[in-house]
């Protein structure tokens, strides 16, 4: 501990612009009960970082938060154990041991909620664009053997989001196509992904350098590619591309200006997950856009179109079992139809409305 540094190197956001990012410097922290201190060595940067240091990341913003507070932004580091709290350790990590930090620290399993992102990292805690931080253990995992600390700094969110998108949209990928917009973290790290998982990839870009270059890739190189700013109507590309079946998964990163195209070009029964905006993250009319809507809550929209005989003998058999009976309002003569319909379209009434055909 003799030879330690007494200060920690960081940079600070007051939400107030990415001019306005400024350099500090603060005590050395010591770790406490299940606490690690890390040396971090790399941070890569995620598409919040700069929303939040421009001051629109306030999806969770609580009454009573100070923008103005300084913070230390971002959430995805590569650093190596220097110092372990005591214990008991909710894991066991030793000194030496080169690890990664998760977003948001207390998600540990299952669906997440707001008190897990109480615990996100470069908003509303203090992030890791700083020489040291103190984590809790659970907050890190190892750092994968094969890569370089700047390429495991990726991982966080970029990779895990792209990996959730992907591979929880089917339970297999083979023979499936994904459809990736533009070159960004989430979009390459799902092109790797899909790639490895066995689907055919088509991947969009505003440029055809990055084209060129994803499609230099090797084993992850895109099965097909499209200049979205050359080919404004990309979804008919994506049509003829997939012999008008559409694709499996869209990464939905673009927002305002892809949602719709996406819609155009999704096969029966794909999965658009909705992540992100970079093209804008208000629809026409200023209304939020709807990915935004959507992820805020991770909730699923899905569409339906009625269900299949097996399912509809299942239903048969489970009203049975309950007793269900479906609940008629009103029942009109064949002669009174026209009327029914108009007191149907009144929205009157309370469960069927229905007509008698026969005496
Ligand atoms: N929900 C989540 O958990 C989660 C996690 C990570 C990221 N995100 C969101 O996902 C989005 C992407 O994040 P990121 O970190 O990957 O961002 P990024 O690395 O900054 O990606 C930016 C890329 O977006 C592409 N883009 C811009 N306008 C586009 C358009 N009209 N159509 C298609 N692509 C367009 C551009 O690609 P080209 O230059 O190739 O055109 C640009 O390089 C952001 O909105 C971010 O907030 C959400």
């Amino acid at each position: 501990m003799s030879n330690r540094r007494t200060t920690v190197e960081q940079w600070l956001t007051q939400q107030d612009g990415l001019d306005n990012l400024r350099r500090s410097s603060a005590p050395m922290p010591s770790p406490g009960k299940d606490e690690v201190l890390v040396a971090i060595h790399s941070v890569s940067l995620n598409y919040r970082d700069t929303e939040v240091a421009m001051g629109l990341y306030k999806y969770y913003d609580q009454p009573g938060d100070d923008p103005s507070k300084p913070l230390v932004p971002a959430s995805d580091m590569c650093g190596v154990v220097i110092a372990v709290g005591e214990g008991p350790h909710t894991i066991p990590w030793k000194v030496g041991d080169r690890v990664l930090s998760t977003f948001v620290q207390a998600h540990l399993t299952g669906q997440i909620t707001p008190a897990h992102l109480a615990t996100g990292l470069g908003k509303p805690l203090p992030g890791v664009l700083q020489t040291h931080r103190v984590f809790p253990t659970y907050g890190l995992v190892r750092a994968p053997g094969h890569l370089s600390d700047h390429e495991a700094s990726c991982l966080p969110i970029a990779a895990v989001t792209a990996w959730m998108a992907v591979r929880g949209a089917h339970p297999t990928l083979k023979g499936k196509t994904v459809l990736l917009q533009g070159t960004g973290g989430v979009s390459i790290s799902g092109l790797q992904i899909a790639k490895a998982s066995g689907a055919r990839v088509i991947l969009t870009s505003s440029s055809d350098e990055k084209l060129a270059r994803a499609k230099g890739m090797g084993p992850f190189a895109p099965d097909f590619v499209i200049n979205y700013r050359t080919t404004p109507q990309w979804q008919d590309e994506v049509m003829r591309l997939t012999d008008g079946r559409g694709v499996d998964v869209v990464v939905e990163t673009g927002g305002a200006q892809t949602l719709y195209k996406a819609l155009d070009c999704i096969a029966f029964g794909g999965v658009v997950a909705c992540i992100g905006y970079t093209s804008g993250r208000e629809d026409e009319g200023s209304r939020p856009n709807i990915n935004l809507l959507v992820l805020r809550r991770t909730v699923t929209l899905k569409g339906i179109l009625n269900g299949p005989r097996d399912q509809f003998e299942e239903m048969c058999a489970f009203y049975e079992e309950h007793g269900i009976k479906p609940v008629v309002d009103r029942v009109f003569g064949f002669g009174e139809a026209d009327e029914a319909f108009k007191y149907l379209f009144s929205g009157q009434h309370f469960g069927k409305v229905v007509i008698k055909v026969a005496e």
